[in-house]
């Protein structure tokens, strides 16, 4: 079931005006020599245009939104839906991260409703859970890992490509990694919740993120489950994604 080559997502959040572009492609580089499949979540704003810079110098990249709205159309004013994101070049998106689910005080339910809207357009959903510091302190990790999962993961989620990302609350953008016995614990839950659910039918990467730096990059790739990274701040500057790429092999 786990996959053989790891995926390396950079999340730019609200990071990045046009001169991110040309920036990102001097990733390209690497990313070709790379066995690793490398995904970049620019701003809205960018994806056109990164997808079609990365397009016309023949990139292996692959570009994803942030967030997707679950209808396809209509009146939902500021709102980006999954078509849309499809029609500027992405070819996965971001959904549920804790910066939509907690910032933007959004459900699982409506994580759930999200996927199906990405899977209607074949875009791989990269779906996140994670538990608060609080959560972890109270022993919930487990409860609510399990909770995420169940409610986030639509049932018409069946033999499609989506991925998992396990970003605990308290280690995004705070330089907090967990122990490696933390990590490993996290992938085994997701990993065993995939198999009951949907007995080796599908290869989903299971990837960690939070706080993932260059330094630490190639010591999370090879903790048993790691099937990719999701990185925040690291992404940002070419130089440095450039490392963790390299690391990935
Ligand atoms: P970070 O963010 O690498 O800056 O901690 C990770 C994420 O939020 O995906």
């Amino acid at each position: 079931m786990p996959h053989n080559i790891p995926l390396i997502a950079g999340n730019w959040k609200m990071h990045g005006l046009a001169q991110a572009v040309p920036e990102a492609l001097s990733i390209d580089a690497a990313a070709r020599k790379s066995n690793a499949r490398i995904a970049l979540f620019p701003p809205a704003t960018l994806l056109d245009r990164l997808s079609q810079a990365l397009i016309e110098a023949g990139s292996p990249i692959i570009t994803g939104g942030q967030d997707c709205h679950c209808e396809a159309d209509g009146a939902f004013t500021g709102d980006i839906s999954a078509e849309m994101l499809k029609d500027a070049g992405a070819g996965m998106v971001i959904l549920g991260h804790s910066e939509r689910r907690h910032g933007h005080h959004e459900p699982c339910a409506l994580v759930a409703k999200k996927v199906i809207g990405a899977l209607r357009v074949g875009l791989e959903p990269v779906i996140c859970i994670g538990e608060t510091l609080e959560e972890r302190l109270a022993g919930e990790t487990h409860a609510v890992l399990n909770r995420q999962l169940g409610a986030s993961l639509p049932e018409e989620l069946t033999g499609q490509v989506f991925h998992v990302a396990y970003e605990p609350v308290w280690a995004i953008g705070t330089g907090h990694i967990p122990t490696d016995e933390q990590v490993v614990d996290a992938m085994v839950l997701v990993k065993s919740y995939l198999e009951d659910r949907f007995h080796g039918q599908v290869t989903p990467h299971v990837l960690y993120g939070g706080s993932v730096k260059p330094d630490n990059a190639a010591h999370l790739l090879t903790l048993d489950g790691v099937g990719g990274l999701l990185v925040g701040g690291a992404s940002l500057k070419a130089v440095d994604f450039n490392r963790i790429i390299t690391a990935a092999g």
